[in-house]
């Protein structure tokens, strides 16, 4: 219950920008402790769908689908927007993320918010780690957090599938329209496809 607690301030905090109407179901839900298993509840009714990608406990079942467990409130629920705008396109995601009320939307933050990220068991390069670490380290902290762990609007890359974080910086770096207008194209626009899979594989390791 406390770590529920938790999620339930982060989210109002981050989405307090982000929707008034959203905002005003975090509210009316922390101030209610069965409308908050409700929530959850119908949170998981939803993901039963969305388990055959994502996995039931947010843990994806293929390396090119991203987790969703342990991913930030704020993140979770403004990628349905933007799939929903077509600013972000995915051929399933596109499709789906229209069909989803507010509601679901809500429910679906608090559910994957309080899922837990597992360990990926592949053995790594050494020397790919460092130089990930490196990068990383020297870029990137400073939005993503210091252990990837991500803030607000920003991402938790932390424990990624190494395939999907590859994925997703060649289409930042190649200014793929799918991700159109990521403040990520121009951070990674001069990288190398070794650079960008020594930081795949440091941040698939890495916990938040
Ligand atoms: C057929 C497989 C499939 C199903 C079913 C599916 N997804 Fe996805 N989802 C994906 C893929 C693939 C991506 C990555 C898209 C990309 O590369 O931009 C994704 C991306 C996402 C993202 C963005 C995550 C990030 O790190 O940026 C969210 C949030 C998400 N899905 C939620 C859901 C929810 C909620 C459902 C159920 C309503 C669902 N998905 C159903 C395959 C699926
Ligand atoms: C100026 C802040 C900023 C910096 C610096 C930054 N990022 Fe990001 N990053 C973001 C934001 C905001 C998003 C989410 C919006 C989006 O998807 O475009 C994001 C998204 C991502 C994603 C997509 C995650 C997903 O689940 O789909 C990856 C991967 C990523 N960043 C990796 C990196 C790496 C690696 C570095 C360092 C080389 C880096 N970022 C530096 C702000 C930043």
């Amino acid at each position: 219950m406390r770590v529920l607690a938790l999620v339930f301030f982060s989210c109002m905090i981050s989405l307090a920008q982000a929707s008034d109407e959203a905002m005003q179901r975090f509210t009316r839900l922390s101030a209610d402790p069965v409308l908050r298993e409700q929530a959850y509840a119908a949170g998981q009714e939803r993901m039963l769908f969305c388990g055959n990608c994502h996995g039931e406990n947010g843990n994806s079942k293929r390396p090119y689908i991203p987790n969703l467990a342990e991913q930030n409130p704020l993140y979770l629920f403004s990628a349905f927007e933007k799939f929903a705008s077509g600013e972000r396109k995915d051929f399933v995601m596109s499709k789906l993320a229209p069909n989803l009320t507010l509601d679901d939307r809500v429910n679906i933050a608090i559910y994957y918010g309080q899922q837990k990220l597992l360990a990926h068991g592949e053995p790594v390069d050494a020397a790919l780690l460092q130089q990930g670490e490196v990068t990383f380290k020297t870029i990137c902290t400073g939005c993503h957090g210091v252990n990837a762990e991500g803030r607000d609007n920003t991402p938790r890359l932390a424990g990624q599938p190494a395939e999907y974080l590859g994925k997703a910086l060649r289409r930042f770096r190649d200014k793929d329209p799918s991700r159109a207008g990521s403040v990520m194209m121009s951070i990674v626009a001069d990288f190398s496809d070794a650079q960008i899979s020594s930081l795949a594989v440091y941040l698939q390791q890495l916990r938040p």
